[in-house]
């Protein structure tokens, strides 16, 4: 059961949030029940569907991330801080790194909260 709160308090957006926050619960665990099972079945084809079915789960829940972040307030804040970076993550936090990499460009300088 996804609500906390009562249904009829929820205005829509609040719950086409939580469906997706659902659903990318249930992906993430997915991709962790499928990731036990590729390192621990002894059959190599069921091996190989196991780790094209968790590789899928992790597809799905990138897709609903990028739906939460056009959608969600902070979400797109906190993934522009702490994703494609390198060094210390908590380091981040306090603006102490300030290099990111980013995908198909020289290493740059990123910005300083
Ligand atoms: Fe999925």
């Amino acid at each position: 059961m996804p609500y906390t709160e009562p249904y009829d308090a929820l205005d829509e957006k609040t719950r086409d949030i939580s469906r997706a926050i659902t659903s990318l619960k249930e992906e993430i665990e997915a991709v962790n029940w499928y990731n036990q099972r590729v390192h621990t079945t002894t059959d190599p084809e069921l091996k190989a569907i196991m780790a094209h079915n968790r590789d899928e789960e992790i597809e799905h829940a990138a897709m609903t991330i990028e739906w939460l972040r056009r959608n969600m307030d902070t979400w797109d804040e906190e993934l522009r801080t702490y994703l494609f970076t390198s060094g210390s993550i908590t380091a981040l936090e306090d603006g102490e790194a300030a290099f990111e990499s980013k995908p198909g460009s020289s290493l740059g300088i990123g910005t300083l909260k």
